[in-house]
């Protein structure tokens, strides 16, 4: 059983075809990066699949089952979770009430309940409280837990978002550009923190245009370009694909 699968997923902006006729099959377990030229269309499969963006065509299953139609709340809630390339956080809350709102989303508490501060809320509350304390502590934020989130650094911004999506327990995490802006001490800390994600269990999958980190981590790769699937394969058969390195060249011709 796969556990995401897309079939000639398509997601049109006016003239602009982002996403094209796209036919991909992520298996469970492990590292798989998308990579691809500035505007291949990365961020937009991702907003596809977790439910940001409406397909204009196509399919999305998650494991084996059409989730298609189902909003981003839904899809959190089944397990598929995500970051953002800009950085999305609350910023007039603190630090670990940023980690809080994904536990809420994952347990999944009536909004009733919570009005009416019913003892199982409370304690749930403390138990989402003691999470969120952990996940920060497990991403490297332990010094930030009573901080306003705008008081954090960049790097740790990064870091809380993926503290806030492993508090919906996901299945799968999906990360986009998580070493974007990061120097180099700070990619290898992500580098570190990807890698033990995965071997907790969680299936990763990560759009980073860092080829060193891509390379290193990734179990699998995708290439896509112009929306459309441009080569899948190991880091050794992606490095010398020659379809893979025209699609590079053209686009350091674009930026000249
Ligand atoms: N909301 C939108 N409205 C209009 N066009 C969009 C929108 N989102 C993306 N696009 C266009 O779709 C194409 C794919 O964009 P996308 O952001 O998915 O690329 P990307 O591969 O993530 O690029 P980058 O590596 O620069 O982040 C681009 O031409 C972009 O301008
Ligand atoms: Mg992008």
């Amino acid at each position: 059983m796969s556990l995401i699968s897309v079939e000639h997923l398509t997601k049109s902006f006016g003239g602009i075809v982002a996403v094209n006729e796209l036919d991909l099959t992520i298996e469970p377990g492990g590292i798989v990066s998308i990579i691809g030229p500035n505007g291949a269309g990365k961020t937009t499969l991702f907003n596809l699949l977790s439910g940001i963006y409406q397909p204009t065509a196509g399919r999305i299953f998650f494991a084996d089952e059409d989730v298609t139609d189902l909003s981003c709340h839904e899809l959190a809630g089944i397990g598929l979770s995500r970051t953002f390339q800009n950085v999305q956080s609350f910023m007039n809350m603190s630090a670990l009430e940023n980690v809080m709102v994904g536990c809420h989303l994952h347990s999944n508490q009536r909004f009733i309940d919570t009005l009416l501060q019913l003892p199982s809320i409370k304690k749930s509350n403390r138990e989402c409280r003691d999470t969120a304390i952990e996940l920060m502590t497990y991403v490297g934020l332990k010094d930030y837990i009573s901080a306003p989130a705008d008081r954090l650094p960049y790097g740790a911004l990064k870091r809380l978002e993926i503290a806030r999506a492993l508090a919906t327990r996901p299945r799968v995490l999906l990360l986009d550009e998580p070493a974007a802006g990061l120097n180099p001490r700070e990619t290898q800390e992500i580098d570190d923190l990807i890698r033990d994600i995965a071997k907790q269990g969680t299936t990763v999958m990560l759009v980073e245009h860092d080829m060193k980190l891509v390379m290193g981590i990734s179990d699998r790769i995708i290439v896509i370009d112009h929306g459309q699937w441009l080569a899948e394969g190991t880091a050794e058969e992606i490095r010398h694909n020659p379809d893979v390195i025209a699609a590079y060249l053209g686009e350091q011709g674009r930026n000249r």
